[in-house]
């Protein structure tokens, strides 16, 4: 699309943007014919593919019946089933859910239910959200301040809300310098030294993603990292949300990733996987302790959208996620996200670019280096993953890259591995040697 034409305010006003046409499967076509594998599913959206006819179907015969409705005051057939299949996946004690229209007010949504619960419980001062560093939960003011990734905080800094963050639990680059699992954990720890600094008498909810999305990109931690955590959680009356909105709905291999760690959270949001980019939706699902205190408390959730809940979004989400269990779609991802890790580890980690490729199920980073015994990153001014992407681009592959701050929140670049949750051992063998190629080309450059 030529910009000087364009209406169109894009993040770019310089760029040439692709125009697209269509998409099938795990594939995107251009107005021109050009053919792309979509090795990000947009951004880890459209994870059960693009055309599924089942969708389709589902959201034309709503459009025929009703899409809109006031949330607040009326509800229909499809929010009800949509609600009741995501409690049937989520985990143990996990009871109603609130619907919004994306993961910034999933995450907000989950911030003022927590503050809510704290106020329903009796503790009216506890409203301090703690977070992490290098996480990533939305870019409104409130989960910006959430937020721990610099580069998007910084022209904002001045209109942020008090939200303490503490240090990722980063294996590769451990933030105290240590190995697990003699470490002690001190990244857990923390958690208990800054509700004590804060005064637990003001701290309501610690917020994490379970396995980190775009910021440090597919970090996992420990098991016994999240075990610690929840214990400190009870110990202070902090709830435990997690961010879901990258992970929820199988994208790890698990329908909830915190499903990976035996941990039940107090509250969790989710949003892309749920509408598969087939209708803009995000929800907040929420445990039997927290609809219990607003039940026999003020009775009334004090939070709403204009668009909480419409039957067309919640048509198109309910059909994605029947699909997902119909097909067994989770299953698949476990199964192909333990193969595409092992090819490309195998095909990547011999080259000196690569620093680490981890992840769970199909939500993996392939973190690049300036040098690999040091985890020295890269120069931004190279625009090492940049020049990867724009190769694998031009060859038909589109992969999400960035400097996301992997290091130390400021320099570090990755590659986040997220396809539709339906690729193919045969898509995953071409991707994984054009990202082998571009990373060679861009070392030569
Ligand atoms: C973990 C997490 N939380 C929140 C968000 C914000 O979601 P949205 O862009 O739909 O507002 C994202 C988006 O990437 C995310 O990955």
């Amino acid at each position: 699309m030529s910009q000087n034409k364009s209406n169109v305010f894009y993040k770019s006003l310089s760029k040439e943007y692709k125009c697209i046409d269509h998409g099938a499967g795990v594939y995107m076509y251009d107005t021109e014919g050009k053919r792309y594998l979509d090795l990000g599913a947009g951004l880890a959206v459209t994870n059960i593919g693009h055309g599924v006819k089942e969708v389709i179907d589902a959201i034309s015969a709503q459009a025929a019946k009703i899409c809109y409705l006031n949330g607040g005051a009326f509800t229909s057939q499809v929010r009800e089933e949509l609600a009741s299949r995501i409690i049937a996946l989520a985990p143990e004690g996990m009871e109603r859910v609130f619907f919004c229209s994306g993961g910034s007010e999933a995450v907000e949504s989950m911030a003022k239910i927590a503050r809510q619960y704290q106020i329903e419980a009796g503790r009216p001062g506890k409203y301090k959200i703690i977070t992490r560093w290098q996480s990533y939960h939305g870019n409104t003011f409130g989960t910006l301040s959430l937020g721990g990734r610099p580069s998007w905080r910084g022209p904002y800094e001045n209109l942020m809300l008090h939200m303490p963050h503490i240090a990722q639990c980063n294996c590769y680059r451990c933030p105290y310098g240590l190995q697990f699992e003699s470490c002690g954990l001190p990244c857990a720890e923390e958690l208990e030294r800054v509700i004590k600094y804060e005064g637990a008498e003001t701290v309501a909810a610690f917020m994490l993603e379970p396995i980190t999305g775009t910021t440090a990109t597919a970090t996992v931690p420990p098991v016994k990292y999240f075990e610690r955590i929840r214990e400190i959680c009870d110990k202070y009356d902090v709830l435990l949300c997690c961010d879901e909105v990258i992970t929820g709905l199988g994208r790890t291999g698990s329908a909830f990733a915190v499903n990976h760690f035996g941990v039940t959270p107090d509250l969790i949001s989710v949003a892309k996987g749920l509408g598969g980019g087939y209708v803009p939706i995000g929800a907040v699902i929420a445990h039997k302790k927290v609809v219990d205190a607003v039940a026999n408390g003020s009775g009334i959730l004090e939070h709403s959208y204009t668009f909480a809940g419409m039957p067309i979004s919640c048509a198109g989400a309910n059909a994605v996620v029947k699909y997902i269990t119909d097909n067994g779609i989770i299953e698949k991802a476990a199964a192909s996200g333990e193969l595409l890790l092992a090819k490309l580890r195998a095909a990547l980690l011999d080259l000196d670019a690569v620093g680490d490729v981890r992840g769970k199920g199909l939500l993996i980073g392939v973190e690049l280096v300036a040098d690999k015994a040091t985890k020295k990153p890269f120069d931004p001014a190279r625009n090492f993953a940049g020049r990867v992407s724009a190769y694998c681009m031009e060859h038909g592959l589109l992969v999400l890259s960035g400097v996301t701050g992997t290091a130390d929140g400021i320099e570090g670049e990755a590659l986040q591995i997220s396809p539709p949750l339906t690729i193919s051992e045969e898509e995953m063998d071409f991707a994984v040697a054009v990202l082998r190629e571009a990373i060679i080309a861009a070392s030569q450059s």
